[in-house]
C-alpha cells in the first residue's frame, strides 16, 4: 500500500471582518511595484461596497468574472494570455474572491502562468510540473470545499475534469463569514448541499479512513445544525463556512461518489451548475444513500426548495450516451461509491434509468 502525501493550505485566517486584513497579508508577498496582484472577483460584486475594500496598490488589477457558467479551460487560457500581455513582470499573485467558480479560475490561472500550453493539457492527476504563482482564495459562499481542495474543476473541450496536483491548493485562504451575507436562498441551499453530499459520499464510500471520517462527521454535524437546527443566521454562516472546509478535507483523503459522477455528466452536456446538479441527482439515490437522501429531503422541505423537473426530458439517445460516458469516465468516484466491481452494480442501463428520472 502506497499512501498519498497530501499538500494542505498552509495559511488560513477565519473571522468576521477578516477581509480587512487582506492588504496586510498580501504586503510581504509583493515582489515589486511592477508585479501586481490580480483579483478575480465574482461580477455580482461589481459596484458593491466589497470592491472598495479590496486592497489595491500600484498596478494591481481587478478582473470581474461571471459565475453563471462553470469555469472553462479556454477561459483560463484567455485570462493567462491577457495577464501576460498586460504586464511586463509576472504578477506577485492571484486572489480569487467568490464561489467555487472564482476559486477554481484563480487556482487554474496561477498554475497556467508558470506552466506552458493550454489548461486542457493538465486536466487529470499530477500533470502539473512547475509550482503555481502565489494564490489566495476567499470564498463568498460556502459549501464547495474549493478553498481547501487540491483540484480545480474545469470544463474542457473533451471533458469536465479537475487539474489535480500538489501545486493546485491555495497558499493562503481567508474565511470571512461576513462575505456570505448577500447569498440568495436557493444558491445558499444548493451550494451548502454540495458540502452535505461531500460528507455523505465520503462517509459511505469504500475509500473511507479515519482521516476522512473525522472531518466528514464534523462537517455532517455542522450541516445538520445549519439546515435542520434552530440557530441564528450569524452562527449559521460561521458554521457553514467551517462545514465546507471540513467537507473538503474529508474528500481530500477519500473521494466523492455517485451524485458527483452523474452531476459531472449533467454539467458537461447541459451546463447545469455543480451545486444544483448534485441535488438533482442526489434526490434519486435513495438505494445507495438511504439515510442521506432521507435527511436531504427533510432539509429541502424545511427550506421549501423546489428542484426543477424535466431536465433530461426530450434528450436523445446520443445525448444520454454522452452523459453516461462522462460519468463512467470518473472511475475513482465509482470505485469509492460501489467498490471494485462497480461496473457490475452500476450497469449502463441502470445509469440511463437514473438520468431519465431527472
Ligand atoms: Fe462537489
Amino acid at each position: 500500500m502506497k499512501y498519498r502525501n497530501f499538500p494542505m493550505v498552509p495559511r488560513v485566517v477565519f473571522g468576521h471582518g477578516s477581509f480587512l486584513q487582506l492588504g496586510e497579508i498580501l504586503m510581504p508577498k509583493r515582489k515589486s511595484s511592477e508585479a501586481p496582484f490580480i483579483f478575480f472577483i465574482d461580477d455580482v460584486f461589481e459596484g458593491q461596497p466589497l470592491i472598495t475594500e479590496v486592497p489595491l496598490l500600484f498596478n494591481d488589477q481587478i478582473i470581474f468574472i461571471s459565475s453563471e457558467e462553470e469555469p472553462k479551460t479556454a477561459q483560463v487560457d484567455v485570462l493567462v494570455a491577457k495577464i501576460k500581455e498586460s504586464f511586463t513582470e509576472m504578477p506577485s499573485g492571484i486572489v480569487g474572491i467568490g464561489g467555487g467558480t472564482l476559486l477554481d479560475v484563480a487556482k487554474a490561472v496561477a498554475i497556467m502562468l508558470t506552466n506552458p500550453g493550454s489548461a486542457a493539457e493538465y486536466q487529470g492527476w499530477d500533470l502539473v510540473k512547475k509550482p503555481a504563482i502565489y494564490h489566495v482564495g476567499i470564498p463568498t459562499i460556502s459549501g464547495t470545499g474549493a478553498e481547501v481542495s487540491r483540484t480545480t474543476v474545469l470544463m474542457g473541450p473533451e471533458k469536465k475534469l479537475g487539474i489535480n496536483s500538489d501545486h493546485t491548493p491555495f497558499d493562503q485562504v481567508l474565511l470571512d463569514p461576513k462575505l456570505t451575507h448577500g447569498v440568495p436562498k436557493e444558491q445558499w441551499f444548493y451550494t451548502g448541499m454540495d458540502c452535505y453530499i461531500h460528507c455523505i459520499e465520503s462517509l459511505n464510500g469504500t475509500y473511507l479512513n479515519a482521516f476522512s471520517q473525522s472531518y466528514g462527521e464534523k462537517a455532517l454535524d455542522l450541516c445538520h445544525e445549519v439546515y435542520l437546527g434552530d440557530i441564528s443566521k450569524e452562527e449559521s454562516r460561521d458554521k457553514l463556512m467551517m462545514a465546507s472546509w471540513h467537507g473538503g478535507m474529508s474528500i481530500a483523503y477519500s473521494q466523492v461518489g455517485i451524485a458527483h459522477a452523474m452531476s459531472y455528466g449533467l454539467s458537461y452536456l447541459l451546463g447545469v451548475k455543480h451545486g444544483i446538479g448534485n441535488c438533482l441527482v442526489f434526490q434519486y439515490l435513495e438505494e445507495f444513500y438511504p439515510e442521506g437522501v432521507k435527511v436531504f429531503k427533510q432539509m429541502q422541505e424545511k427550506h421549501q426548495i423546489k428542484l426543477p423537473t424535466g431536465i433530461c426530458a426530450g434528450l436523445s439517445e446520443e445525448q444520454f450516451d454522452i452523459m453516461i460516458q462522462v460519468s463512467f469516465g470518473l472511475v475513482p468516484l465509482w470505485e469509492n461509491a460501489l467498490g471494485d466491481n462497480w461496473k457490475e452494480i452500476m450497469t449502463y442501463d441502470r445509469l440511463l434509468q437514473l438520468f431519465k428520472k431527472i
